[in-house]
């Protein structure tokens, strides 16, 4: 029966899908759509995505969850979006079209550009405005490196008709019929041309990248109204935009300084909420806004991204064949009481937080005929315990403190003998909250707070429950063995590519 009851709804637009959630009053999954889109691998190292393809599923997907939901539109009190970071897309402002794919926020082909640029004056500065290192992961070397190798695109772009966007600009944009282009602080301060502290485009950036202010979208909060849809959600405000790791931190609740989570995603980030200033690291970790409210100062944090962890399964699945479904790893792993000696270093596009080598390439080592693929499927997993390890690390000597507990969500928390390795390595609680999806929670969060259908922070805090726990249960002694085998193995990455 239909009722009159509200709900917010969120689009995730994430790496491999599309997902549009419906959310009620209590923070609870009311309804949920989901869609894949195809990666495109023109060359080695690199990975496209058709930002019309995009478009077309979050028109399908949100039919398909309010359909589900069996809401109308005036049910919806408003909508939040997050998204993949870093993916750039550029486009006609004229026709809509984008003027080639989008370059996705894994894509090496900017290597070559990256150390150009590093060997450029005014590189030394880059982090300090930026809070990040110059490196392929983020997006201006793609802005720069699409107007270099397209026909007239510079002049286009210097003449207003050419616009850049990542997926939340490029989605607010088409939702909107092109009367809103914005972007928010979370997605901005992951291109390296906004000041992290003043919040607004650098000169000083814009010039050492060579790209054209004209082309840039607005800076806007995190939670507050951007415009109105006239398309598929027509009358609702978009009242949120977050990249989609900021949106799981706010998902998670963590509104105070010193609280972290780690997504376990297509790659992994684990964010610490570090207060109402940018820390700069000294030991690897990206510096970056972590939200902002309308009217209230921004809040940042320090992040370890790691480039490749679920997506590693979707290689041993879809590239090796040995599994035929991604939960089938922790079966296979359990085949087996340890790695055989067995380590795999996923370096696919070049080793992010706390390394940022472009250079390094994947490696499996301790390769023996005792090895199967048992073994391998135990090192898969392993991957991203060490991976973390190493990021927490890196957060442990830069803020000064020993994290307690981390709070974790995303697909591979479904992955027990995962969790446990993880709380093994770090040596502390893993807790996993009711509701994964903290992503798309956290973007319909901060929506919700935006337009008052939330009162304020205190009541989403009280809607987070803890629904498992991890505690850790590994020997001392081969924890020490094990990372130190681990750290070889990494070593083993670097420089590959001359
Ligand atoms: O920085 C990249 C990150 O935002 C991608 O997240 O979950 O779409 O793989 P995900």
């Amino acid at each position: 029966m239909r009722t009159s009851e509200r709900y917010v709804v969120a689009i995730d637009q994430g790496t491999t899908s599309t997902r549009c959630i419906v959310f009620d009053r209590r923070g609870r999954l009311h309804a949920v759509a989901q869609q894949e889109h195809h990666q495109h691998y023109p060359r080695p190292g690199w990975v496209e995505h058709d930002a019309m393809e995009i478009w077309q599923h979050v028109r399908r997907t949100a039919a398909s969850a309010l359909a589900s939901a069996g809401i109308t539109l005036d049910q919806v009190a408003a909508l939040g979006i997050t998204n993949q970071r870093e993916t750039t897309v550029l486009w006609d402002r004229h026709t809509g079209r984008p003027v080639a794919r989008a370059i996705v926020w894994q894509d090496t082909r900017t290597d070559e550009l990256v150390n150009a640029l590093a060997a450029t004056p005014g590189a030394e500065s880059v982090p300090k405005r930026s809070g990040l290192p110059l490196a392929t992961y983020f997006s201006a070397p793609r802005i720069r490196w699409l107007l270099d190798h397209t026909p007239g695109l510079r002049e286009r772009a210097v003449n207003g008709d050419v616009l850049f966007g990542t997926m939340e600009t490029w989605l607010i944009w088409n939702l909107t019929g092109g009367a809103v282009f914005c972007t928010d602080v979370t997605n901005a301060s992951r291109t390296l041309l906004m000041d992290l502290r003043s919040l607004s485009w650098d000169d000083e950036l814009l010039s050492f990248f060579g790209i054209p202010r004209r082309m840039l979208p607005e800076i806007r909060p995190s939670a507050g109204v951007l415009g109105t849809a006239t398309e598929v959600f027509a009358g609702v405000p978009i009242a949120a935009a977050l990249g989609d790791q900021q949106a799981a931190l706010f998902g998670q609740t963590c509104f105070t300084p010193g609280e972290a989570k780690c997504t376990y995603g297509t790659g992994s980030f684990l964010l610490l909420h570090t207060g109402l200033e940018p820390v700069a690291s000294t030991h690897g970790l990206l510096s970056t806004v972590a939200y902002q409210i309308d009217g209230a100062p921004p809040a940042y944090a320090l992040e370890g991204s790691i480039a490749v962890t679920g997506s590693l399964v979707q290689w041993f699945r879809d590239q090796l064949g040995l599994i035929t479904t991604a939960p089938e790893i922790e079966t296979l792993a359990r085949t087996v009481r340890d790695n055989g000696g067995c380590y795999i270093v996923p370096a696919f596009s070049g080793l992010y937080a706390p390394h940022w080598r472009s250079s390094a390439r994947g490696v499996i080592v301790g390769l023996t005929s005792y090895i199967t693929k048992g073994h391998l499927a135990r090192a898969v997993l392993e991957a991203t315990g060490w991976q973390t390890r190493e990021v927490v690390d890196a957060m442990n000597a830069d803020s000064g403190l020993a994290l307690s507990t981390l709070k974790v969500d995303g697909g591979m928390t479904a992955d027990n003998l995962l969790m446990q390795f993880v709380a093994d390595v770090l040596d502390v609680p893993v807790v996993r909250p009711m509701v994964a999806e903290t992503v798309s929670l956290g973007a319909a969060y901060a929506a919700g707070l935006a337009v008052g259908y939330w009162p304020d922070l205190a009541a989403l805090r009280d809607l987070w429950h803890r629904a498992g726990q991890w505690l850790p249960d590994m020997d001392p002694a081969l924890r020490t063995t094990e990372y130190a085998n681990w750290q070889r193995a990494v070593a083993h990455t670097f420089d590959w590519i001359q």
